[in-house]
């Protein structure tokens, strides 16, 4: 076929390959002019046939006239095909992944929390402790400079405050409180409380959080928790106390720690002493988290001060005692082989999880 509209296949097969080319609404809205409007090859096809006779103009415009539509068609596919993929597109971007949901954005009501090692630790302790025959209390965490030193037979000044930096609470006048700087308070408001009651003997551990302005290491945190002992009766000697601290860290972490007693010094204990287990970290052959001594200071005891006793009104003639406070933190430490204390307070869940 001759005329106007010989290459007329050949056109429209040139704007449907065209058609299919392109890749977004944008693009077809820019483009849709020249493939089908005002300037496209059809239009200009259109005009061209003004010289023909009408029997074949009519004919040719039929032609033309189907040919648009099928170019029409094609841009109407095209459209709706771009439609649908940018619906899909922001769908997919809005989309909430439940998977996600479920394992990480509300996981209250499905894993509940669990308590954390340090609140284990104490509670395992005071488990060991009570089928030893004592009794659990608690004391306040903020005390007088008299519960936290004097009663203790520390008076000011007493060079010995020196081993408890201390953070002091402002409340003005007329006495000096403080952050607790270790658990001992609590056995003067035991012995206060046995006095008034008439309920000697005493046979209690005390665990608690204690506060010193210690800069944190592997070892020590300025916050940390303390379990204190008191033992107050009749004819009570070092070797009940040996023998009990013995059995607790036996029971706590098992009959191949190796225990040991050394001299010290306590202004609330005569004799006293500090005791240390092997170090779990390097089992005894030494490392960074033991100072490389092979050893870890677990805590302090000795036998009560008869000053302690009279301090608070108990005969030292009649009664005797022993007393010992150690570190929850340290036993988790050890028990857990943390080489660093500071990771108890971090708060990362991949240290927290192991304990759950
Ligand atoms: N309170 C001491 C401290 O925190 C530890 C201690 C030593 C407690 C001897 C005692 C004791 O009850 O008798 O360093």
């Amino acid at each position: 076929m001759t005329g106007p509209l010989e290459n007329l296949d050949a056109v429209v097969n040139g704007l449907l390959g065209e058609v299919d080319t392109i890749a977004s609404i944008e693009e077809l809205d820019a483009r849709e002019p020249a493939l089908a409007g005002r300037r496209s090859p059809l239009a200009a096809l259109q005009k061209s046939l003004g010289g023909l006779d009408p029997d074949a103009r009519r004919d040719a415009g039929a032609r033309l006239q189907a040919a648009r539509a099928r170019v029409e068609a094609a841009i109407g596919d095209c459209r709706r095909r771009l439609a649908a993929a940018e619906r899909d597109r922001l769908l997919e971007a809005d989309r909430l992944d439940l998977g996600d949901v479920v394992t990480s954005t509300v996981p209250d009501t499905l894993r509940a929390g669990h308590p954390g090692l340090v609140a284990r630790t104490q509670a395992e302790l005071e488990d060991v402790f009570v089928a030893m025959g004592f009794r659990v209390a608690e004391g306040p965490e903020v005390e007088s400079d008299w519960y936290n030193f004097e009663a203790l037979n520390i008076p000011p000044a007493h060079p010995a405050r020196g081993m408890w930096d201390t953070f002091y609470v402002d409340l003005g006048e007329p006495e000096t409180v403080v952050l607790r700087t270790h658990t001992s308070p609590t056995q003067v408001h035991l012995m206060e409380t046995a006095v008034r009651d008439g309920s000697l003997p005493i046979h209690s551990v005390m665990p608690g959080r204690c506060y010193r302005r210690d800069t944190p290491d592997a070892r020590h945190l300025a916050a940390f928790h303390q379990v204190e002992g008191l033992v107050v009766d009749r004819g009570i000697t070092f070797a009940d106390l040996a023998g009990v601290i013995e059995t607790f860290t036996r029971a706590y972490f098992g009959t191949d720690v190796e225990t040991r007693l050394r001299p010290s010094y306590f202004p609330f204990t005569e004799p006293s002493a500090e005791f240390e287990i092997t170090c779990q970290i390097c089992h005894g052959t030494g490392c960074r988290t033991c100072s490389h001594t092979g050893w870890i200071e677990l805590g302090g005891c000795g036998m009560l001060d008869p000053a302690v006793l009279e301090a608070v009104g108990i005969d030292p003639d009649e009664w005797s005692g022993f007393a010992f406070g150690f570190g929850i933190d340290r036993c988790a430490q050890m028990r857990h082989e943390i080489a660093d204390m500071r990771a108890l307070t971090e708060n990362d869940a991949r240290f927290l999880e192991q304990f759950s």
